[in-house]
């Protein structure tokens, strides 16, 4: 059922859902709200890749903190495993039932409380999708510091339990920084209010940085507050090619250098990228023809001053250019050309998704020794295996996909461990921004210490004794709580 996962035991001690508990969950959230329908559960039981499929027979959809507190609660007494669900966008199968779990879908709790014009801060529901508050604070005059090719699907309480990364960390910096207050709702129904909405506040332990990036594993996020930065008139995209990752590298240097104040997007995608998108992708065209390149960066810059902004990016691709780092480029004229540009970037998830089967790797890795796994990778492998190199260069964060015809074991015995090791051998991270989920519950000692784990099972157990939230994710599942 889970392709490339090590089998998991159901937890025996977890109840299963009879007619007793639905009538008692229609009573608090309403018929409507319960859903039982097989054609309503199959996509929340499937995640997006299409690679882990859950059994659920039970969805629910809260509308408010109270109902969330009222489901936990209850599921808590009942020993009833929960999987908290926000757009279901999620890479490494932490979104969907491993068995028979509830789904807690977000969906219906998509209210903005506040949005303070002064300061840029909004207070939202976490069932808000990505891309209405983009919408929403931009009418506002204002931007959201996060940004990803899901934000028509995911949503802000998913973001922040993933602790999503993106394609403005490089200039805003992680959700640690801009998410400036949570409410939260544990396993046995308590309402955690840590909805500060102050930049600063040293009052003891920071606690919402614990339900940031832990992917529903301690608790149901249900209200974000959030700065968000003034949205600036002069925003300036090129599309640049080079002929190795070393220009790639130096490009970056000089551009955090020459551009700093206005860079807010560094991306890379080598020809393996470019070409999947160019054959998947309907109405997609390679901005710099005739030939692909070996490998394309996305400048992005943002600022407060239209010409001045653009002379600066101008001069700066003109001299780059002029020393052969760059190898052509060409600058969006209009806005349809800005977004044909990022379409390239942001699609490439879905056009590796069209092209067969694809293993998934998001990998923290130092700068100069990143593409080195990507090559490696490349003479392990061999053909009709493509190994596609791409993504937030600007962070150090290579993703590394690797796609063939058709699923099969032996090319993931070629894959893993080698790349966990490899990134482990380079003191990388073997997550850089999707989180662990089901696909690396089991591999997490490759980044983080057995002491560090140890202490991260001490919390779950204290936050989570029944184990009930989102179980055999994130920790390894030896240690889960219920073992
Ligand atoms: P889901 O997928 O529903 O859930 C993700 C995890 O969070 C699960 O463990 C779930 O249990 C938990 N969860 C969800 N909502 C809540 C809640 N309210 N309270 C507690 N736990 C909750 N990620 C990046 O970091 N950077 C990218 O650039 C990026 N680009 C992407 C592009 C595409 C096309 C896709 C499909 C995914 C991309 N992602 C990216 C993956 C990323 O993790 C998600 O898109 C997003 O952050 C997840 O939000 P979601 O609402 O879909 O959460
Ligand atoms: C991206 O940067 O495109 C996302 O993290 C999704 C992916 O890695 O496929
Ligand atoms: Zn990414």
């Amino acid at each position: 059922r889970f392709y490339g996962s090590a089998p998991v035991e159901r937890i025996p001690s977890f109840s299963e859902i009879n007619s007793k508990d639905i009538g008692y969950f229609k009573s608090i959230l309403g018929e409507n709200n319960v859903i039982q329908d097989q054609d309503r559960l199959q996509p929340a039981n499937t995640d997006w890749m299409h690679k882990y499929q859950g059994s659920s027979k039970l969805m629910l959809l809260p509308r408010s903190t109270e109902e969330v507190s009222h489901i936990m609660r209850y599921c808590n007494s009942r020993h009833l495993a929960i999987v908290p669900q926000g757009g279901n966008t999620g890479l490494v199968g932490g979104s969907v039932p491993v068995f028979d779990e509830v789904i807690v879908n977000m969906s219906q709790m998509n209210k903005i409380i506040s949005f303070d014009k002064v300061s840029g801060i909004l207070v939202c529901e976490a069932g808000c999708i990505l891309e209405n508050l983009e919408s929403y604070t931009d009418n506002e005059g204002f931007v959201m510091p996060l940004d990803l090719g899901a934000k028509g699907s995911c949503q802000i309480g998913g973001n922040v339990s993933t602790n999503a990364g993106g394609l403005r960390l490089v200039r805003y910096g992680s959700l640690h920084g801009n998410v400036l207050g949570i409410e939260a709702v544990l396993a046995d129904g308590t309402v955690m209010d840590m909805l500060g909405t102050l930049r600063k506040d040293n009052t003891g332990y920071d606690l919402k940085h614990l339900f940031i990036g832990s992917e529903g594993s301690l608790g149901i996020v249900t209200k974000v507050s959030l700065l968000t930065p003034p949205k600036l008139s002069a925003t300036n995209v090129a599309f640049l090619a080079c002929n190795d990752y070393l220009s790639c590298q130096k490009l970056l240097i000089e551009a955090r250098r020459k551009l700093g104040e206005v860079l807010s997007a560094f991306e890379f995608l080598d020809s393996y990228a470019m070409n999947v998108v160019l054959n998947n992708l309907e109405g997609v065209r390679n901005p710099l023809p005739p030939a692909v390149h070996n490998f394309y960066v996305l400048i992005e810059t943002t600022g407060s001053d239209e010409s001045y902004d653009r002379e600066k990016l101008e001069t700066f691709l003109f001299r780059l250019m002029e020393s052969g780092l760059i190898l052509d480029g060409v600058v969006a004229q209009d806005i349809n050309q800005v977004s044909s540009f990022w379409r390239i970037r942001e699609g490439i998830p879905e056009a590796l998704m069209k092209s067969g089967a694809v293993y998934k790797y998001d990998l923290s890795l130092p700068l100069e020794k990143m593409y080195d796994l990507v090559d490696e990778m490349r003479a392990r492998l061999g053909h009709p295996v493509k190994v596609v190199g791409y993504g937030h260069l600007g962070d150090s964060n290579l993703h590394l996909n690797i796609t063939s015809p058709k699923y099969d074991d032996d090319i993931l015995a070629q894959i893993e461990p080698f790349v966990y090791e490899w990134t482990s051998k380079h003191r990388g991270s073997i997550s850089a921004e999707h989180g662990i989920g089901l696909m690396k519950a089991n591999k997490i000692y490759y980044s983080k210490s057995p002491e560090a784990v140890q202490l991260m099972v001490s919390i779950k157990k204290m936050m989570d004794p029944n184990g009930i939230l989102n179980p055999y994710k994130v920790l390894p599942h030896s240690l889960s709580a219920n073992n």
